[in-house]
């Protein structure tokens, strides 16, 4: 209660006067306890849901009506710091559309963030802070802020404009908005809490699922295609992929791949010069991209390929010891994986380096092991095997001056030089087992990318290529043969034909052996002179499959030799 109105009421004496004093402060005590009430529902409110949107927007409706203002608004700052929510309240929803673009945090609401103190104006317009209406805004003049804030951490702003009577704001409107300010950062503290929680515990368990696999020795294209879809799943990336160095390290290839665009990017192979991936694999070192697909040090292919804004690429071990190669990305525009999340993928990089390190010794071991098998093999054939036979051999060649029947002394001699021959047989058979099986015929995967080598220089540039499938073990010799001649082919006809800048080459290896060669030259024409490509057509019809070869949608042209593999061994 006001002194000058304390002092108003005694030198008045009359009654009806005194009464209508009477009821207008009790129509205040009324109004300041209904605000008093409002203030209270609109903090409790605030522990009674999780949904922190809800919450939030219903402080900003609480201060709108508290306070008697035409519009109100929250801002709320992401881990990332960009604006994460922006709330507005009392706009319609032709004025929302109308404004081009939520206020940036520059000037006066800048300002409640870098010095978090509440704030009151009388005329926006006329305020040295204010930086103006974004285009569309509508005009507003009385102006009433508070930040959010828990104890040192600033996490936005709460503000009221225009005062629905047409004056200002005053300090009890401020202490009002002060209280809602307070309860919105309890609740987005709140919010942030619960849900680091929650990572936290998806977290471990993810973590814990994957070291258990890893124990339990489940093959390793299982425990990267698990750590792949993990990271995924917690990281909020849009993909994920992991790619794995070829055997000389000059080329990785996409081996697991989650998320949008899998698919497209699954098989994928990529220079290790001229791509993120390879500075990664040689520098061992995480690599951040504001913007992956107009990032001029991602391989043009990748870029292509995999539809992404912000990414990081993170090694599969430590500098000097690289295995491979995680990238998680979201999609264009979007804001980047938060710093939480990367440090997720830090740790899943860490423990894919240690399946691939463990898959490494298990194999070395059972390389191991089969060496010694042989070796052993080897050994009793020398040692025990040959030397009966030779023993045999010597006795029954004492035997033949005792033989008085000669047809008898014929057929032992002759059995003598067959014990010969079974002898050089075995010692044949004993050199092979010596000899280390690595050396043996290059895999179907060396082959493709040694033809793609071979052809550069012919084309003038490298062919893009993506290997699916299970093409080293999967497909038959034969098979395979025909495939790299037709593959041979269609290079060598797309460099001399086509005039093309691109050339694109997938090869799948699933129920058919499918070789597809895209390039976006000139377009094959209508031809009768076909010899190559005849060839081709009848070698692919000998293994019971075919060949069409046509114009590609996008221009150039593109062939597709296909072979049956299922039901063959
Ligand atoms: N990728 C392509 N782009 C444009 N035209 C092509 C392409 N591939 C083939 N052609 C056209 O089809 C014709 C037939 O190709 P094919 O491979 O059968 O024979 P060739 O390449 O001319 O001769 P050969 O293969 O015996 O050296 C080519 O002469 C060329 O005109
Ligand atoms: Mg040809």
């Amino acid at each position: 209660m006001s002194d000058r109105r304390q002092r108003a009421l005694l030198p008045s004496l009359r009654l009806d006067e005194l009464l209508d004093e009477l009821q207008v402060r009790l129509q205040a005590v009324v109004a300041t306890r209904d605000r008093v009430n409002a203030l209270f529902e609109a903090i409790v409110s605030v522990g009674t849901t999780l949904d922190i949107e809800v919450v939030l927007r219903s402080i900003v409706e609480a201060a709108v009506t508290l306070v008697d203002a035409k519009y109100g608004a929250m801002g709320v700052i992401g881990e990332d710091g960009g604006l994460a929510e922006f709330i507005p309240v009392g706009l319609t929803e032709d004025q929302i559309r109308a404004i081009h673009h939520w206020p940036e945090g520059r000037g006066l609401l800048g300002a409640l963030i870098t010095d978090p103190r509440p704030v009151r104006i009388a005329d926006l317009a006329r305020h040295e802070l204010s930086s103006g209406f974004p285009e569309g805004h509508p005009p507003m003049r009385s102006f009433l802020g508070a930040p959010i804030r828990i104890r040192d951490e600033v996490y936005g702003n709460l503000y009221l404009t225009e005062k629905r009577d047409g004056s200002h704001f005053d300090e009890e409107d401020e202490a009002v908005l002060v209280a809602l300010a307070g309860a919105a950062g309890v609740a987005i503290e709140n919010a942030r809490l619960y849900s680091e929680a929650r990572r936290q515990q998806r977290w471990l368990t993810a973590s814990a699922e994957v070291f258990s696999s890893l124990l339990s020795g489940v093959p390793l294209g299982q425990a990267l295609a698990l750590i792949t879809s993990k990271s995924l799943e917690l990281t909020g990336a849009d993909l994920v992929v992991l790619a794995l160095p070829t055997a000389d390290r000059s080329r990785l290839q996409i081996e697991h791949a989650a998320g949008d665009g899998a698919a497209d990017a699954l098989g994928l192979v990529l220079p290790a010069e001229n791509s993120v991936s390879g500075r990664v694999l040689s520098s061992g070192t995480r690599l951040d991209l504001a913007d992956f697909g107009s990032d001029q040090r991602a391989d043009a292919v990748a870029r292509q390929h995999m539809n992404l804004g912000p990414a990081v690429v993170v090694p599969l071990g430590g500098p000097g010891n690289v295995r491979g190669v995680l990238t998680a990305g979201r999609r264009p525009g979007s804001a980047p994986l938060a710093p939480a999340a990367v440090g997720m993928l830090d740790a899943f990089a860490a423990q894919a380096a240690i399946a691939l390190e463990l898959a490494e010794h298990r194999a070395q071991a059972e390389r191991l092991a089969v060496f010694e098998d042989r070796d052993r093999i080897a050994r009793d054939l020398h040692d025990l095997v040959i030397q009966r036979l030779y023993a045999t051999g010597m006795s029954l060649q004492g035997s033949i001056p005792l033989i008085t029947l000669p047809e008898a002394a014929d057929r032992v001699t002759r059995s003598v030089d067959a014990l010969d021959e079974t002898i050089r047989e075995i010692r044949t058979a004993i050199f092979g087992l010596q000899s280390r099986p690595d050396g043996g015929a290059e895999s179907l995967r060396a082959r493709v990318l040694g033809i793609a080598d071979e052809m550069t220089g012919l084309l003038g540039f490298a062919p893009s290529l993506q290997l699916d499938g299970n093409l080293d073990g999967g497909v038959p010799e034969d098979a395979a043969e025909q495939m790299l001649g037709a593959l041979r082919e269609a290079l060598s006809n797309a460099a001399r034909h086509a005039g093309a800048s691109q050339v694109d080459v997938r090869v799948r290896a699933a129920t058919d052996l499918v070789l597809t060669v895209r390039d976006n030259g000139s377009g094959i024409k209508n031809t009768t002179r076909r010899s190559g490509l005849s060839n081709l057509e009848q070698r692919a019809s000998k293994l019971g499959g075919s060949l069409t070869v046509e114009r590609a949608e996008a221009g150039g042209t593109e062939l597709v030799w296909r072979v049956p593999l299922a039901g063959r061994d």
